[in-house]
Parts: C-alpha cells; sequence; structure tokens
C-alpha cells in the first residue's frame, strides 16, 4: 500500500501520541504502587511459604511493642483471614501477593497498598477506635475480584 506524505505524517504523530500516553501511564502507576512510608523490597511469590516473614503469616508482637501483620493476598481473598489487633498500638501492616496484582486497602483509613507479586509493601497505622473494620482490594484481579475482602478486629 502507497502511502501518501500527509498519511505517514499522521501516522507518525499518532506513534507518537501514544508513546506520550504510554508513558505517563506507566509513570503513574509506578507511583500508585509505591508506598512511601516504610519502603519497599523483593520477594519470590513462589518460595512465600519459606521466606520470612510470609512464612508465618498472621499477627506477631515485636519487642518494642508494637505489632506486624503479615498477609498475603490471592485471587481471592487474603491469607491470614482473621486478624484481630489491639487499638491505640502501632501496627505496620506488610503485604504481599502470590499470585497477580492485588490491593489491601482499609475502609475509613487512609491505608491503601498495592499488593504485588515479588514486591513487598509496608503501611504503618494506629487504630485509635476498636470495632470491625473492613479491607477490600481495590485493583481489579478477576472474576471474584468484588467478593475480595477480609475484616481486620480492633479490640480494646
Ligand atoms: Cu484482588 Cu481485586
Amino acid at each position: 500500500m502507497h502511502l501518501h506524505k500527509f498519511e505517514k505524517i499522521w501516522l507518525a504523530f499518532g506513534v507518537f501520541a501514544l508513546i506520550i500516553f504510554l508513558s505517563v501511564v506507566g509513570v503513574s502507576a509506578f507511583q500508585q504502587g509505591h508506598t512511601p512510608a516504610g519502603g519497599q523490597h523483593t520477594v519470590d511469590p513462589d518460595k512465600l511459604n519459606e521466606t520470612a516473614p510470609f512464612d508465618d503469616p498472621g499477627v506477631h508482637q515485636r519487642e518494642d511493642g508494637s505489632y506486624e501483620v503479615v498477609m498475603i493476598g490471592r485471587a481471592f481473598g487474603y491469607n491470614p483471614g482473621e486478624i484481630k489487633i489491639p487499638a491505640n498500638e502501632e501496627v505496620t501492616f506488610t503485604v504481599t501477593s502470590e499470585d497477580v496484582v492485588h490491593s489491601f486497602t482499609i475502609v475509613d483509613t487512609n491505608v491503601n497498598m498495592m499488593v504485588v507479586p515479588g514486591q513487598v509493601n509496608h503501611k504503618t497505622y494506629t487504630f485509635d477506635q476498636p470495632g470491625t473494620y473492613l479491607v477490600i482490594c481495590n485493583e481489579y484481579c478477576g472474576n471474584g475480584h468484588h467478593f475480595m475482602s477480609t475484616e481486620i478486629e480492633v479490640v480494646e
């Protein structure tokens, strides 16, 4: 097929616009994936059950008295499924995924982390009100996405 010069210019412009668009999307997705507080490191998603701390998911009290909650996201739930933590204590959530990208979003708080296979994300939070908090997945992850949730029980 023969392309006129005019068409070539438009084609080049289209490709250029696409590259710009993809760069912008890529950069913003990258930024959203970052959780500034606490830093991050990597983990082999196929070896979670033999890699600390994911070999022992759940609530752990640290030596300084604060708490760490280790959770693994997967289609379509969180491991462990039930968590009980005390109010007015510093709690650091440490999360990763064993399959696809999910999120760990505690409703009515500022805890909203990406849960990414191969990546470990942290977020520290102190619940000042006891109660039951809903955790939901904000990243579309498949058929069961809308049912992917769990609860955190915060006790006095
Ligand atoms: Cu997991 Cu959406």
